[in-house]
């Protein structure tokens, strides 16, 4: 599929964050806050049709862009959330190859945040999920997954959490290589963190163990000009595809692409 972030205007921001909505499948209920720091706090429901079940996040949103969910992460979960319904029509079928008796998949997420992405693919493909994010976002990360604890378990998952700061080689060696996918979703926005977060996923894709091709996947909901930067300098370093891409939604002239990308062979760190 041909690459479009080449020519798109550059998008508001703010329009582009609005807060999601009953029409993308959840719905948002304002709670009295738990502590006295956490001055405005939401609980949003996400209904996984594939499994009959819902997971609930924590928002923070008063507290910064990391505790809020992200457009580009719902069309993750809906992705996982048809891919176990109808494998064979999914946008993730090169993604998730594992036949229904290999063990369960190994899978890293990036950029967490409220963690919904990583919490849906082990609930919903049964997988050991590793959750990531800077180490101030890593308690709300904690207390979602612990609220979700009991369906991961009633669907053979698991959901660890840890700190992982881009460009750090040693939080890299700290979670491990031994993953099968690296999922991610909104996490290309500002032009300080392209190279940190490339060269995370250069020790990740390019780490030259050929028994163990990782494949990352990330949705991407373009909000400026620049992001082009990225792409460009990821496909220097990676074989870059797009596997979906989402309708326009709310006003806007673009929807969340989903990109696929593995190592380049030759390329060894
Ligand atoms: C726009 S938010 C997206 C959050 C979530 N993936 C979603 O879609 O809802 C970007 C995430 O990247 C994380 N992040 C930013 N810089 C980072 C860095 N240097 N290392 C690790 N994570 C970082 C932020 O803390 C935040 O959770």
């Amino acid at each position: 599929m041909a690459s479009r972030e080449d020519d798109e205007d550059d998008i508001d921001p703010v329009k582009m964050l609005f807060p999601l909505d009953e029409k993308h499948g959840h719905n948002t209920l304002s709670v009295p806050p738990l502590q006295d720091t956490a001055s405005e706090q939401q609980l949003q429901q996400h209904y996984i049709g594939s499994i009959q079940s819902t997971l609930v996040i924590r928002q923070l949103p008063s507290q910064g862009l990391s505790f809020k969910l992200w457009p580009a992460a719902t069309t993750l979960v809906t992705l996982l959330d048809q891919h176990r319904c109808q494998p064979s029509t999914s946008s993730l079928i090169t993604v998730f190859t594992n036949g229904p008796d290999s063990r369960p998949l190994n899978i890293l997420e990036l950029g967490s945040g409220t963690g919904l992405v990583g919490m849906a693919a082990a609930a919903i493909l049964g997988a050991k999920v590793t959750v990531t994010d800077l180490p101030h976002v890593i308690p709300n990360l904690q207390f979602n997954v612990d609220t979700n604890a009991g369906l991961f378990s009633l669907q053979g998952g698991t959901v660890h959490v840890a700190p992982l700061r881009w460009g750090e080689v040693d939080d890299v060696e700290l979670v491990g290589r031994g993953f099968d996918v690296i999922l991610a979703s909104d996490i290309v926005y500002h032009d300080h963190l392209y190279d940190p977060l490339l060269e995370t996923l250069r020790l990740f894709l390019n780490s030259g163990v050929k028994e163990k091709k990782m494949t990352f996947v990330m949705a991407h909901l373009k909000r400026w000009k620049k992001d082009s930067v990225f792409f460009k300098r990821a496909k220097k370093l990676f074989n870059v595809e797009i596997i979906h891409v989402d309708n326009p939604c709310n006003g806007s002239r673009i929807g969340v692409v989903v990109y696929r990308m593995t190592g380049k062979a030759t390329k060894i760190s």
